[in-house]
């Protein structure tokens, strides 16, 4: 599994808070702290193959947040729309939402792959 070099494993013991992990993440840089307010930090990595689609599609906006999506690895902010169900979420994934585009801009996707992209987000299993 390919591994971030700039997040090594002993910075990841937790995933539940965004807040934790920024000051996580400070203790564990190069001494700069970060605000807590800052980007999220991209979660732990995922499947290669997830990984791959989410680099090439998700990213550009649930690893940017000024576009208004819910942030890969923001756990709290995807709580919400997880408890909408899997049917829910996917069709949104699937048919668009707001300003989520239809597929995610991943035509080639499957739905069990946006089921695993969507997971890895959300930092756990659709329900
Ligand atoms: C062009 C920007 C953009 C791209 C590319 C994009 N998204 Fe999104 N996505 C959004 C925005 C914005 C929202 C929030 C929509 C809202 O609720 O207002 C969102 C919401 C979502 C949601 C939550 C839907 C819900 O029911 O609340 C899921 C799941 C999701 N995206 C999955 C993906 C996946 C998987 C990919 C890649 C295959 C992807 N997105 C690519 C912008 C994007």
């Amino acid at each position: 599994m390919r591994r971030d070099p700039r997040f090594p494993d002993v910075c990841f013991p937790w995933r539940r808070s965004a807040v934790v992990l920024a000051l996580l993440l400070a203790a564990c840089g190069n001494g700069h702290p970060q605000a807590a307010a800052g980007p999220v930090p991209a979660p732990p990595p995922a499947s290669p193959a997830v990984q791959k689609i989410y680099d090439g599609s998700c990213r550009t906006c649930h690893g940017n947040p000024a576009s208004g999506a819910p942030q890969a690895g923001d756990v709290q902010a995807w709580a919400a729309r997880v408890a909408q169900g899997r049917e829910v979420v996917l069709g949104h994934v699937i048919n668009g939402y707001k300003k989520m585009p239809p597929m995610g801009l991943c035509t080639q996707c499957s739905e069990d792959d946006f089921a695993a992209l969507t997971a890895y987000m959300a930092g756990g299993p659709l329900k």
